[in-house]
């Protein structure tokens, strides 16, 4: 792992993931988990403050050394069980039908094959279960895709391995999940950037 990719990605991920959009988004959909709850792709840990009394224990799937560790400091003081697990979302070291709630927040862009990682999340999840997701991904429009497409080369080299043209919806119902609830929108940014994907779903 290069200097980049090993300390100023995790520090720079934390840094751009603490904006007033993406707080909006954690505001709305955290509070909806409960039980025993996975959340794939935990980073810095930006979701803990908005879990509600209604979690039991929380897993934290993160591969990142620097990211578990910037999370281990927000982990004092809260309600629930943090357990880490230091693995890749295509792999998920949990049996099946054990948690009641998945999140994905700002994860599947960067997952090598988020495909695989669903049917993971689908696996782990009893029936009944719900994934919680947001994520921001590829636009409906034809000239922002082309540009999704163009600067998806750089972008994924900057961003630790981001996709800017990953059609979100169709991943997931192409996973074997239903929404339950499915919302599209711009928030603010670069168009090529800001196209979200955000709601739940049931396998
Ligand atoms: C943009 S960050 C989002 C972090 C966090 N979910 C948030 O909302 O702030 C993308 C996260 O995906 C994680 N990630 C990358 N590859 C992964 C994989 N194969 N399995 C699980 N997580 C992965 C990264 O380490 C990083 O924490």
């Amino acid at each position: 792992m290069n200097f980049y990719d090993r300390w100023v990605l995790p520090w720079l991920t934390d840094l751009c993931m603490r904006n007033k959009e993406a707080r909006r988004y954690r505001e709305l959909m955290i509070p909806l988990a409960s039980g025993r709850v996975l959340e794939v792709g935990f980073g810095s840990g930006l979701n803990l403050p908005f879990y509600s009394a209604g979690v039991r224990h929380l897993f934290a799937l993160e591969p990142s050394p620097e990211l578990r560790k910037m999370a281990g400091r927000r982990i004092n003081g809260t309600r629930f069980t943090v357990e880490f697990l230091d693995r890749s979302a295509d792999e998920i070291p949990l049996d099946r039908a054990s948690v009641d709630t998945v999140v994905t927040t700002w994860t599947l862009c960067t997952i090598p094959d988020a495909a695989r990682a669903l049917q993971e999340m689908k696996r782990v999840l009893k029936p009944g279960g719900v994934l919680l997701f947001v994520e921001h991904g590829l636009a409906p429009e034809p000239g922002v895709q082309a540009w999704q497409h163009r600067l998806n080369p750089l972008w994924n080299r900057i961003g630790g391995g981001c996709n800017l043209d990953r059609q979100i919806a169709d991943l997931i119902v192409q996973s074997g999940f239903r929404f339950g609830e499915l919302k599209t929108e711009y928030v603010k940014g670069l168009k090529p950037m800001s196209f979200t994907y955000s709601g739940w779903a049931s396998p």
